[in-house]
């Protein structure tokens, strides 16, 4: 039977061994072993990671999000994918700082317009104690009336109160965007489950590059404010694109954060339409420069096209893969799909 062995981001090396085509995350879980992990059907790529040595296979029924060239580099999803023989794994994450997912329910604060297309939900957890979580992660929430859950990273940063901010996209048909839209009222309750996601703010000294998209915007803000609260001489740049002026929110927060995290470059870019000062005309990635790269702590969230786009100018200005942490924002629609915004 296989050796399967787990090599997480504090250096920590875990060997377990899989039965014959049992998914990773089956067999790391049947040896007490927990990993991050969401979906379990090969969508959402919460239990993404890296093969090192070794081989692996593609559950024969399952579907997978990564695409044919990220699983030839090594990209895997464990909870579709088992071992062909003795493999190694990196893991994006430090096995003991992700706190398992738990039940629990906000109760809506407000509902503010952002923008034309974006709404900041603020909530407010219920029960005995607050949720604890990392900056840059995420939760699931219940759409009421709807039966489906949709995904959301918190804006603001842990901080032991109650209070759960959202970012969310509106969309033309989406089970969230309707219920926003025409249903929501302040002091509605919200099942939820969390906190979920290895996108998480590294401990650390060293530079930071984000790069962001629409509602993408939301992770990197916690993790901003995070830093602002624990570490404010850290040098930060972030550079976040939309397709529309109108859809670049938060700037009067990040102009605020500037002043308490004077290392925050903060860039922007407007990919439809003309474009006025200071906002450039173009992509997000059209804001890179290949000093930002060298020794930095990179993080990547919007739709895929924007992070497979920034991945491919970061490596090939010589990023190290395992400094790059990368969340997909994928418009839900009436597709399924995670990390949200309908
Ligand atoms: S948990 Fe594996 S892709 Fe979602």
């Amino acid at each position: 039977m296989p050796d399967v062995t787990f090599v997480f981001a504090d250096g920590e090396r875990t060997t377990i061994t899989a039965r014959p085509g049992e998914m990773l995350l089956a067999a790391a879980r049947r040896n007490g072993l927990a990993l991050s992990s969401d979906c379990e059907v090969g969508d959402c790529q919460t239990c993404r990671c890296t093969r090192l040595s070794g081989a692996v296979e593609l559950d024969e029924f399952a579907t997978t999000s990564l695409t044919d060239a990220e699983m030839a580099e090594g990209e895997v999803l464990t909870c579709v994918s088992s071992a062909a023989g003795d493999v190694t794994l990196r893991m994006p994450y430090e096995r003991t700082r992700l706190l398992p997912a738990k039940a629990f329910s906000v109760r809506i604060d407000a509902v503010e317009r952002l923008g034309p297309s974006v709404v900041r939900l603020r909530t407010r957890t219920l029960g005995l104690k607050p949720l604890v979580f990392l900056p840059g992660q995420y939760i699931n929430v219940k759409v009421p009336g709807a039966g489906v859950m949709r995904s959301y990273s918190m804006s603001n940063a842990p901080s032991g109160e109650r209070s759960l901010d959202l970012l969310v996209r509106l969309l033309d048909a989406g089970a969230m965007s309707d219920y926003l839209r025409d249903r929501a009222s302040l002091g509605d309750h919200l099942e939820c489950e969390g906190p979920r996601g290895t996108f998480y703010l590294r401990d650390g000294t060293r530079p930071v590059l984000m790069v962001a998209g629409g509602t993408g915007l939301a992770p990197m803000l916690a993790m901003l404010r995070h830093m602002a609260e624990r570490t404010p001489g850290r040098k930060v740049c972030l550079c976040y694109g939309a397709t529309k002026a109108d859809d670049l929110v938060c700037l009067d927060d990040l102009k605020a954060l500037q002043s308490r995290l004077p290392g925050l470059e903060v860039r922007t870019a407007v990919s439809q339409g003309r474009a006025a000062v200071p906002f450039l005309s173009g992509h997000v990635t059209d804001l890179l420069r290949p000093a930002d790269v060298p020794d930095r702590d990179i993080y990547l969230c919007g739709p895929p096209a924007m992070s497979d786009a920034a991945r491919i100018y970061l490596t090939s200005h010589g990023a190290e893969a395992a400094a790059i942490h990368v969340e997909r924002f994928v418009p839900t629609g009436e597709a399924t799909s995670r990390l949200v915004t309908a």
